[in-house]
């Protein structure tokens, strides 16, 4: 049974705080282990204290060899007995040597549709290709995390409509807002079909 979760973040933690509150309002049966940042000021560590779970600020470091990092990270996680490692707003790309330690257990969540806007402002690009006139829509997708960045099996995905009044702003809530649906979705339907 999927029951014990392990968050990876960068940033604000909105997303971890989605699965805090689906958890605490008993609509997915499993606990937040850990919690580990890359940056030390990721406001998502603060949400995690004031839920009082663990957390990890393990920095990759300019220079540090990439495949030493991602074990090392790795290791630190298998020592919490984690069942499902869930990327939320993670912006580091982990390669086989930490992938390899979860199989089929990491998952990540891109604020795209599947094969769009790949990597970093996924949002931000959308956007400007609404405006270009080259999409109507966008969207968001959890998927199993493998080495070719945001590519692995779709888990789940939605829709997120982009309307022409909208500023960049007004379409980063709406996909945020998707996001933390989807991604409370997501962890439910794994943690609920997971093998007991
Ligand atoms: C989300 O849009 C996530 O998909 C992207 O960065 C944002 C993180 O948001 N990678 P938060 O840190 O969960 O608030």
């Amino acid at each position: 049974m999927m029951k014990r979760l392990c968050v990876l973040i960068s940033g604000s933690g909105s997303n971890l705080q989605a699965l805090i509150d689906a958890i605490r309002a008993g609509a997915i049966a499993a606990e937040i282990v850990l919690v580990v940042s890359n940056r030390q000021t990721a406001y998502g560590l603060e949400r995690a204290k004031q839920s009082s779970i663990p957390t990890l600020y393990f920095p990759f470091k300019k220079g540090q060899d990439r495949q030493q990092y991602d074990a090392d990270l790795a290791e630190q996680i298998e020592g919490h007995q984690v069942d499902l490692v869930v990327l939320a707003g993670w912006m580091h790309i982990l390669s086989p040597a930490f992938l390899d330690a979860f199989p089929q257990r990491v998952i990540n969540l891109h604020p795209a549709l599947p094969g769009m806007f790949s990597g970093t402002h996924a949002i931000e690009r959308a956007y400007q290709a609404f405006q270009d006139g080259t999409i109507t829509e966008s969207g968001c997708m959890v998927h199993y995390a493998i080495p070719e960045v945001d590519m692995g099996a779709v888990i789940t995905q939605a829709t997120v409509p982009i309307l022409p009044s909208d500023t960049l702003a007004d379409f980063e809530t709406r996909m945020h807002q998707t996001e933390h649906r989807i991604l409370v979705a997501a962890v439910r339907q794994l943690v609920e079909t997971s093998q007991p």
